[in-house]
């Protein structure tokens, strides 16, 4: 059940470079619904662009594929979930190892290092052949002082 005040968006869309930019404007539009601070949602798009990012390059590896942006947000916490239906990682830990990334020469394996270290919390599900889910959350520091 959603929390009173709670809202949700889903969004569905091609993996396509262009949409990345979209997705990240997007999640941090939702966002400022909530008390962040703008260093706060400078956070939320690097997540969300990293994410959807990944999607396009490794889960689908250029092919087209379809991946969902999902925003909820409760009374003070935002969750955003990206979900691809692409090839999977066959090992998440070492996935989230700073410098880990199966494209050497190309990109640095510092995505999900971003993702982990901006959003207060990352969970990870994939499964190899199936595609890959990032669920991630977020509260306003303020929120936090509050409470
Ligand atoms: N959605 C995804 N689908 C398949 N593999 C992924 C996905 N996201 C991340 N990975 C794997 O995890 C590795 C690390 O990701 P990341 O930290 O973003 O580094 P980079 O994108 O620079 O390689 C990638 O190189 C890739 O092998
Ligand atoms: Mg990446």
């Amino acid at each position: 059940m959603m929390a009173t005040g709670g809202n949700m968006v889903v969004m569905r869309f091609p993996s396509k470079a262009a949409n990345i930019g979209f997705a990240r404007t997007a999640a941090a539009l939702f966002a400022s619904q909530l008390e962040f601070t703008l260093d706060e949602l400078d956070e939320i798009k690097i997540a969300v662009s990293e994410a959807v990012s990944n999607a396009v390059i490794h889960g689908y590896k250029g092919r087209e594929g379809e991946i969902s942006l999902t925003c909820r947000l409760t009374d003070e916490r935002l969750e955003i979930t990206v979900t691809d239906e692409g090839c999977g990682i066959a090992d998440v830990d070492q996935a989230l190892e700073p410098a880990f990334t199966t494209e050497p020469e190309e990109r640095m394996g510092l995505g999900l290092v971003f993702v982990r270290e901006y959003m207060d919390e990352l969970v990870i599900d994939s499964k190899p052949g199936k595609g890959t889910t990032l669920f991630m959350s977020k509260s306003p520091i303020q929120a936090r002082v509050r409470s």
